[in-house]
């Protein structure tokens, strides 16, 4: 464990306890008052040396450690898109600090574009896999042999499967697909979400991928849900835009919480 990793534990621990972490979350846009469901201490951003200076509105930078449905839980209110600042690793250190806090599971939610005309706006989608479309790896520049993460079960498939049997129970539809990182900011054109279309993307978005290969690098169990905000460009008449983005993803995110509070329960 490196030292960056010692400290920010030590930190956490005196702030927040050291009882360990069982499950990490990650907010994507829009989503950030689950953060306010759990019980616990909020640690922003700034307080911990070397975590990213997330700039994108919608997003709330606490780290917030503390219990959720009887679980302990350590939910990032905020990730750092590599169309920030160019960094496709910018998420290990949090999840090394999540791994290092005892955690085994991580699940990332995100905002995306639907290329399915039956997954519409406010709709989830479980992620059954994902496909690379940034060609950008995060673990470029690792120099031991672990950087050849096999990524064949990547997202999770006991935790897929708990996530759907959750949404069953809540009556939330949960239909699962393939997502497609999109390297952003710009949004796609209708010719790049068409090719997309063609190699098996069922929805489009700016994250979550980066974190996926990060998380089974480290070892944790991972699974991402996204909601869905908008048909991806071109599929609709609708202007695509970060402002609709954020007026959108509530709608999905409280079915989210429906969701992810069930799942927690079952503690699996
Ligand atoms: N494309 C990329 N990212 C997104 C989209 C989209 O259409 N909607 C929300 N995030």
């Amino acid at each position: 464990m490196s030292d960056q990793i010692v400290a920010l534990t030590q930190l956490v621990h005196a702030r927040a306890g050291s009882a360990p972490i069982e499950l990490g979350l990650i907010l994507g846009s829009g989503l950030g008052h689950l953060a306010d469901a759990v019980e616990g201490v909020a640690i922003p951003y700034a307080d911990l040396p070397g975590f990213p200076h997330v700039g994108v509105s919608g997003h709330n930078p606490n780290l917030v450690i503390g219990t959720l449905e009887g679980r302990r839980v350590a939910v990032f209110g905020a990730r750092e898109h590599y169309y920030e600042n160019g960094n496709a690793a910018a998420m290990r250190l949090p999840l090394g600090l999540l791994k290092a806090l005892g955690a085994s599971q991580l699940i990332a939610t995100n905002a995306a574009g639907s290329l399915c005309p039956d997954m519409r706006p406010g709709d989830l989608m479980l992620l059954s896999d994902h496909i690379n479309f940034s060609g950008l790896n995060p673990l470029i520049g690792e120099k031991t042999d672990a950087r050849f993460v096999p990524m064949t079960t990547a997202h999770d498939a006991d935790l897929r499967a708990a996530l759907r049997a959750s949404a069953a129970a809540v009556g939330v539809a949960l239909p699962e697909g393939v997502y497609a990182w999109y390297s952003g900011p710009s949004f796609e054109t209708p010719a790049e979400i068409r090719a997309i279309k063609i190699l098996g993307g069922d929805a489009v978005g700016m994250s979550t991928v980066p974190e996926v290969i990060l998380a089974r690098f480290l070892g944790l169990r991972v699974a991402a849900i996204s909601t869905i905000t908008n048909m991806a460009a071109g599929m609709s008449d609708e202007q695509i835009s970060h402002e609709h983005t954020k007026a959108m993803a509530p709608i999905g995110a409280a079915k989210l919480e429906q969701v992810l509070r069930h799942f927690l329960r079952q503690a699996i």
